[in-house]
Parts: structure tokens; C-alpha cells; sequence
């Protein structure tokens, strides 16, 4: 029984060897580098416990693939889970477009390096207990449509350079501990429908966002007083021109 038993696991090791053999240089895969993240987090209520090398990683919750089997999303709001995101970034992530981890209780910074997940589009990092600045390098996640930072601890000034996302329709970094100017850059970001920066200490917020027309804007909150809802659009759409 237990011969059987070691035999079985010496033929399971050897299959792991093999598979990752196959796996080219040995280079982490999306499984590795999501257990690997896992294994840095509290996971208290078992939010993750289908992430195993026993369950095929599509099937993993919150995990989405491509028909490729690579995986594009990564969805777990509200999942109870703590810890960092220092161990999150892999060069194995070549198809991720979605990041919501929006509604748990994740802390430390964000780190830098999240910015070589190029292919992102939506950032949901909400809701959580994010400390630090937000790191410049965020603007050179250049497909992003959705950056959504609101509701944690975030200080330091905003980055004029996340003007560079020129494909942001939405944009919230409210309820932080932001200070300084909002940049005006941020009024030239083309599609933006969403900007909330409401309930930080921002300086200068009834005036900076006036100096470009923003077509698309339907929400503007800069400050706990100044909030904006459907009114600019409903005004451009209805006033002279
Ligand atoms: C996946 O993991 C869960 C939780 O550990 C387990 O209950 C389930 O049986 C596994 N599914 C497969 C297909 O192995
Ligand atoms: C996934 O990423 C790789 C590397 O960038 C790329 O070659 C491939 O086309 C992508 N797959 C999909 C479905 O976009
Ligand atoms: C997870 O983080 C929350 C918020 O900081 C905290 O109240 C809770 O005790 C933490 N849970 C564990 C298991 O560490
Ligand atoms: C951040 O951006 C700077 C300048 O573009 C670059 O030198 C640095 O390597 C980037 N950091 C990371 C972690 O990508
Ligand atoms: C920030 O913007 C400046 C000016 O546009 C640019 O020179 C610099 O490379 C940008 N840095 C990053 C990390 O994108
Ligand atoms: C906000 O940032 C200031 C420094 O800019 C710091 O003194 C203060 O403790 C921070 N507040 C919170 C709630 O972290």
C-alpha cells in the first residue's frame, strides 16, 4: 500500500518534471506565478482554495482564460483575501487585460513593477488598504481604460504623467490621502466619462479641470463640496454652439 503509494508520487513528480521540461526554459508559468502570489497572502475564509496545481488553472476562482488557456482576467472583489501585492507581477502574464482586487483588505504600496503588465486595461484596486504614492510608472500602462484607486490610503502627489493614458474613460483616486495640485494635464485626457478625486487633500480642486473642454465627462468630484453628475455632458449637449 504504501510502495503503491510512494510509486505514485515518484510517477506524479516526474510527470510535474516533465511537463515543465516541456515548458521551455523554465520559465514561471501563470500557475506558478499565481500560487506564488497565494502563498504571500491570509486567505482566512478559503476564498482561494481551488487555486491548486490539482485543479486546472482556468478553473481556478476569479480566473479567467482565452481559448488559449492564458489567462486574461483575474476577478476577486470582496474575497476576504490580505497581504500585498509585492508578489504579483510575472513576466508569464502575457494576456492579462483585467486586475480587480477592488474590496479586500490588501496593503503595503503598489508596487512599480506592475507597470510591465502592458496589456492591462482595467486596474481595480479599490477599497482596500493601499499605502505609499502611486507609482509615476503606472502611466506606462498605455492600454488601460479603467483605473480605479479609490477608497484606500494613497499619498503624495498625483502623477501629471497619467495624462499619458490617453485611453482612460474612467479615473478614480477619491477617498486617499492625496495632496498637492491636480494636474491640469489630467483635462486632456480625451475620453475620460469618470473622474473622481473627491475626499482627498488636493489643493487647487474647483479650478484646475477647466482648461480644456472634456466631451465625454458624465462625473467630476473633486472635492467633498464640489461633485458634478451627468451636468457637464448635459450642458455641452444643450448649451450654444
Ligand atoms: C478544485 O478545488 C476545489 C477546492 O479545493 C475542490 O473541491 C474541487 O474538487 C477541485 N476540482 C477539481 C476539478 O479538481
Ligand atoms: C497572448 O500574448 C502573446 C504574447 O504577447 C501573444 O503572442 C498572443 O497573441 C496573445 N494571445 C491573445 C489571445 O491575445
Ligand atoms: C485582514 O485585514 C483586516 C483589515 O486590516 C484586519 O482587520 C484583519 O484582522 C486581517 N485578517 C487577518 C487574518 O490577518
Ligand atoms: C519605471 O520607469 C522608469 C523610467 O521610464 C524606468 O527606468 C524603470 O525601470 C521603471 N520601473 C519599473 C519597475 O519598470
Ligand atoms: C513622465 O512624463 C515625462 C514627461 O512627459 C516623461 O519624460 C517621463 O518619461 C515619464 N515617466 C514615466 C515613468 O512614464
Ligand atoms: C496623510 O498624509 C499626511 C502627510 O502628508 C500624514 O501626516 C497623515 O498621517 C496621513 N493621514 C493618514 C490618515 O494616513
Amino acid at each position: 500500500m504504501a510502495m503503491a503509494m510512494a510509486m505514485t508520487m515518484l510517477f506524479s513528480l516526474l510527470l510535474v518534471r516533465a511537463a515543465k521540461a516541456a515548458d521551455d526554459s523554465g520559465a514561471e508559468t501563470e500557475a506558478e506565478a499565481l500560487l506564488r502570489w497565494k502563498s504571500t497572502l491570509i486567505d482566512a475564509t478559503n476564498s482561494l482554495s481551488s487555486w491548486s496545481i490539482a485543479n486546472s488553472t482556468c478553473s481556478w476562482i476569479g480566473v479567467t482564460c482565452d481559448a488559449a488557456g492564458h489567462v486574461t482576467e483575474l476577478d476577486l472583489p470582496g474575497a476576504d483575501i490580505n497581504g500585498t501585492l509585492d508578489a504579483l507581477y510575472s513576466a508569464a502574464f502575457e494576456n492579462l487585460t483585467t486586475i480587480d482586487l477592488s474590496h479586500n483588505n490588501l496593503d503595503g504600496a503598489i508596487p512599480a513593477n506592475i507597470c510591465m503588465l502592458r496589456t492591462l486595461t482595467i486596474l481595480d484596486l479599490s477599497s482596500n488598504y493601499l499605502v505609499g504614492v502611486i507609482p509615476i510608472n503606472i502611466s506606462m500602462l498605455i492600454a488601460l481604460t479603467v483605473l480605479d484607486l479609490s477608497g484606500n490610503n494613497l499619498a503624495g502627489a498625483i502623477p501629471a504623467n497619467i495624462s499619458m493614458l490617453h485611453t482612460l474613460t474612467f479615473l478614480d483616486l477619491s477617498s486617499n490621502n492625496l495632496t498637492g495640485a491636480i494636474p491640469y494635464q489630467l483635462s486632456k485626457l480625451p475620453r475620460l466619462a469618470h473622474l473622481g478625486l473627491g475626499d482627498n487633500h488636493l489643493t487647487n480642486p474647483e479650478y484646475a479641470m477647466f482648461f480644456t473642454p472634456m466631451p465625454f465627462l458624465e462625473f467630476l468630484s473633486l472635492s467633498r463640496h464640489f461633485t458634478v453628475f451627468a451636468f457637464l455632458k448635459w450642458h455641452r449637449s444643450n448649451g450654444s454652439r
